[in-house]
């Protein structure tokens, strides 16, 4: 239990399909708190040090070549176990065996142009929220719903 900060990507598909809309308004319907927003171009070194864990992978080249293609908007976002939360709200990675109701599910059926990234776990999020955002980048604010998105021993 506890708040959390983690980093999702709206990935090129996503953008080039007009779809960024439609996710953002389901993480603030959550609750969720953007506390960073910005769009960006990914370049091949960035995704290098983003998906380091698969850069020896056979699949490495395509997954660079798709993230790379257009603009991606990375998102900070903020809420009670916020990792897991999106991590559930994005589905399963292959979008034909994500379940209706997420964001795989819902919009997408590829493995690859899936749509969304969210870090899986709390030293990705550290990571990954340090690649795409200055410490001053991140926006101090209250939710004016703060009062009744959790109870106070659930922060
Ligand atoms: P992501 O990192 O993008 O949030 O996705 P994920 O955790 O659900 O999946 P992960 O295993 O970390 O894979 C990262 C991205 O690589 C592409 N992929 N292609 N061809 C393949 O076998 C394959 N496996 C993964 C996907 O774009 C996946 O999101
Ligand atoms: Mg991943």
């Amino acid at each position: 239990m506890g708040l959390e900060r983690t980093l999702i990507l709206f990935k090129p598909d996503a953008v080039m399909r007009q779809l960024c809309g439609k996710l953002l308004t389901r993480l603030e319907d959550r609750g969720l708190k953007v506390v960073g927003l910005k769009m960006l171009q990914i370049t091949p070194e960035m995704s290098k040090q983003h998906y380091s864990e698969h850069v020896s992978k056979p699949f490495y080249p395509q997954l660079e070549a798709f993230i790379t293609c257009g603009p991606t908007i990375a998102v900070a976002v903020e809420g009670l176990e916020a990792i897991t939360v999106v991590r559930t709200m994005m589905g399963s990675t292959n979008a034909r065996d994500a379940a209706p109701g997420t964001i795989r599910g819902d919009f997408g059926q590829s493995r690859q142009v899936n749509l969304m990234h969210g870090s899986d776990g709390p030293e990705a999020a550290a990571k990954e929220l340090k690649l795409y955002f200055k410490d001053e980048e991140f926006v101090k604010y209250e939710l004016v719903t703060a009062g009744y998105l959790m109870a106070d021993d659930e922060k």
